[in-house]
């Protein structure tokens, strides 16, 4: 298809749109706040004002038919109650969250800030290496399968083929091969898992949840493969971009970096803010299940409509100066953890982690650099960040403290 330097198109796929969406967002904003896709079949809505109910109205915005444009008909297999309405929903979800409760998460900080150590010394040590592969795609994972009875040994390969689920080669609309692949291995892996813990049940959640019923019947199989599916993909992935998103955007931001260099209790503030300016969730989509009018433009049922998180957090209507990363600003209209019934059920852990990683880097790796010519994106349609981030350090560590350069 020809475009021409001012045509205005949402593509979720494009490389260049992942490389930097903001300035599609502001047009959508100014000119086509219900913005129609008719070669990819959607609508995106990006204000604000628009995407905070969209998320609320379930019942018009379903989640059923699946959150990712291509997924109709494959969703709740792999994203559980995420593509899921009330009723079923509200049992799964309600399962699971006494596992998620602020109190049972901040429980989980000792153990966060261990693991956070165990990654970051060597880092420190080494004088670099990159921020991705040696610890923020590990933190999270390691959290995230303790929770759930993952045992060590098929973390890396889980993080691997989760990784391909989310990639999207150039030019490719739909799911690739390679990611039905992983996908596929995912599931084998997730059966092996699951027959263990019913074999030997732990204090995990898998074990939980196998013993529990809904309305006197136990978990299917399928269902339980979905939800691990989804914590894995949701809680791990989300996580590992929103640290890397956090070192990027202060290193590109001086002031900003020294003022929690300065001030360390800021760096919940930056979590935040990180996350109000260049969320690792951008895009979620809905079905929309009757006709719906909308600033003049009329949407049919059955059709998939974007919620633009990223855009919506840019919005200069509600967050004034909103192209500035500012870590000092009031971020509590984010909608980086959406909001209504499918609000992230992971946002207190998710914090927590970004918190004590944070606190954990300023402490391990100070005088960090990055080299931007070698940073690699995350291709996704829905997740934005970085798969490669290479750091030095301009004064190594060791062992926790300071080397001068002169020793
Ligand atoms: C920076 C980190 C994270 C971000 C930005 C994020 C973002 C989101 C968003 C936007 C939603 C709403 C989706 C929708 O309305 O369709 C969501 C839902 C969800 N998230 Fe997170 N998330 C993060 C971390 C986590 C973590 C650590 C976990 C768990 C370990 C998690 C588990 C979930 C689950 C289970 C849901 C589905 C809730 C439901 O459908 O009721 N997330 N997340």
């Amino acid at each position: 298809m020809s475009s021409g330097p001012d045509e205005l198109e949402l593509d979720p796929f494009s490389w260049a749109f992942h490389e930097n969406p903001f300035p599609v967002y502001a047009r959508l904003r100014a000119e086509a706040p219900a913005y129609h896709n008719p070669r990819l079949g959607f609508w995106a809505l990006s204000r604000h004002a628009d995407v905070a109910p969209a998320f609320r109205d379930w019942e018009l915005y379903s989640s059923a038919k699946g959150i990712a444009l291509e997924h109709e008909g494959e969703a709740s297999a792999s994203a559980s109650f995420l593509a899921m309405d009330p009723p079923r929903h509200d049992q799964l979800r309600g399962l699971v969250s006494r596992a998620f409760t602020p109190r049972r998460v901040a429980d989980l900080e000792p153990r966060i800030r261990e693991l956070a150590r165990s990654y970051l010394r060597p880092l420190a040590e080494r004088g670099g290496g990159d921020f991705i592969e040696d610890f923020a795609g590990r933190l999270p994972m390691d959290v995230v399968s303790e929770l759930l009875g993952v045992p060590v040994e098929q973390r890396a390969d889980l993080r691997t083929w989760s990784d391909t689920v989310l990639h999207r080669p150039e030019g490719v609309v739909g799911i690739p091969p390679e990611a039905r692949v992983a996908s596929g291995q995912m599931v084998v892996c997730f059966i092996d898992i699951v027959k263990e813990r019913r074999r030997r049940p732990g204090l995990d959640l898998i074990s939980a949840l196998l013993a529990t019923e809904v309305e006197g019947e136990r978990l299917g199989d399928g269902e339980i493969l979905g939800f691990l599916f989804l914590m894995i993909i949701a809680g791990n992935e989300t996580t590992t971009k929103l640290l890397a998103n956090a070192l990027y955007w202060a290193w590109r931001n001086r002031a900003q970096r020294k003022l929690v260099e300065a001030d360390p209790t800021l760096v919940a503030r930056w979590v935040e803010e990180t996350m109000r300016y260049d969320n690792s969730t951008q895009i979620m989509y809905r079905t929309l299940t009757r006709d719906h009018e909308i600033h003049g433009q009329r949407m049919r049922e059955g059709e998939k409509v974007a919620l633009l998180i990223g855009s919506a957090n840019r919005d200069e209507r509600v967050f004034p100066d909103a192209d500035r990363y500012d870590i000092l600003r009031d971020t509590r209209e984010s909608l980086a953890f959406g909001v209504g019934i499918h609000f992230c059920l992971g946002a207190s852990l998710a914090r927590l982690e970004g918190r004590v990683a944070l606190e954990e880097v300023l402490l391990h790796l100070p005088h960090w650099s990055i080299n931007e010519n070698n940073l690699e994106r995350v291709h996704s349609p829905n997740v934005r960040g970085f798969s490669k981030m290479p750091l030095h350090l301009d004064h190594p560590i060791r062992a926790g403290r300071l080397v001068s350069p002169a020793e």
